[in-house]
């Protein structure tokens, strides 16, 4: 893929904990090679992390402080990536309000994402509003950059999708375009498993965290479910739904060496702790440097909270012309302030 450059770029994550290993193959990687040439923001999504705990609290604060670490520990670079938090932009909010009157709810109940969200969570008519509604406050987030580009895992189209809708809404509206259209970059690596083959999830304890220490990486490798029927070395393997593979794909740099050892495990003649031990190794190269500077940035939370002021500062001035330029679509007053006033 060729790396796009002069682009406006913008995606978020959810901060309910430290990130894992499925984030870095999806998309952390890919925006690593994205912030030389373009412009980048990394929203820090606190307030969409709410809409799916209705009712409940989450350690936000340290759950931030988390991800930003984590960023950091990638090598994203903050003098060139702006890194801000979504609940500290009241611009976002109040576009939301704006575009809520832009969309229906048939429309957003049509979300294939929400609608399987949805499903899972055995929502009826009870579903918070604020849950069918996180597109919309989606599409803010990305508008309220102006982003032309939005890095994603494939079940996030939908949202981009409804963004561009809102955008060619308050177009027809205006009478002419007010916010860009925006395109996904989709990862390309599939969507890494859990180390059972679930899906990898932090509540599901199957993920391997960026900081992870040597030992925990070592047990989740010995955890990794293989292939139930490869019972002797010199039994043929599968390779397909084999979760050592998987990780071997998405992470040793010797892609011809994977290729032979796929053929040699099909064949026979591959025990799993051999393979097993290759990959320990592999993920062993690659997080002992994450670990070393995760745990740097970890251990100054004044820096860390610095850094996402100064990046929230620079993007509610972003925010604060594409409001007006909404504000202004629906002619909404503008009051002056009162220069007696004082606070
Ligand atoms: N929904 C995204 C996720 O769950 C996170 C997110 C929030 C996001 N706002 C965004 C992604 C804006 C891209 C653009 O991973």
């Amino acid at each position: 893929m060729a790396v796009p450059a002069g682009e406006v770029i913008l995606t978020g994550d959810r901060p309910t904990g430290p990130l894992h290993l499925g984030h870095y193959a999806g998309s952390l990687r890919s925006r690593l090679a994205l912030q030389a040439a373009n412009s980048m923001t990394l929203l820090v999504a606190d307030l969409q992390a709410l809409t799916d705990n209705a009712g409940r609290q989450l350690d936000v604060p340290q759950n931030v402080l988390e991800v930003v670490a984590d960023y950091l520990a990638i090598g994203i670079d903050p003098s060139r990536t702006v890194i801000a938090l979504q609940s500290a932009i009241p611009e976002l909010a109040e576009l939301t309000i704006h575009y809520l009157n832009l969309v229906t709810v048939a429309r957003l109940e049509r979300n294939p994402t929400v609608r399987e969200e949805i499903e899972l969570r055995g929502f009826r008519r009870d579903i918070p509003a604020g849950f069918l509604a996180y597109p919309v406050s989606q599409a803010a987030d990305i508008t309220a950059f102006r982003a032309t580009l939005v890095p994603v895992g494939s079940d996030q189209l939908p949202m981009i999708e409804q963004a561009n809708e809102i955008a060619r809404r308050l177009a027809h509206i205006a009478g002419a375009p007010v916010l860009p259209e925006c395109r996904a970059l989709l990862s390309g690596t599939p969507r890494l498993p859990g180390v059972d083959g679930r899906k990898a999830s932090k509540s599901l304890g199957n993920a391997i965290a960026l900081g992870a220490r040597p030992e925990e990486i070592r047990r989740a490798v010995q955890a990794m479910y293989t292939d139930p029927d490869h019972l002797r070395v010199s039994d043929p393997g599968k390779v397909e739904g084999n979760v050592v593979f998987a990780y071997l794909d998405a992470f040793d740099p010797d892609r011809q060496e994977v290729g032979e050892l796929k053929a040699r495990y099909r064949r026979g003649g591959l025990g799993d702790s051999a393979l097993k031990h290759r990959l320990d190794g592999v993920l062993q190269a690659l997080i002992e440097p994450i670990r070393g500077r995760r745990e740097e940035a970890i251990a100054d939370p004044a820096g860390l909270m610095e850094i996402i002021r100064d990046g929230t500062e620079r993007s509610r001035e972003v925010a604060a012309g594409v409001l007006a330029d909404v504000r202004a679509v629906f002619r909404l007053p503008t009051l002056k302030r009162n220069p007696e006033r004082r606070g």
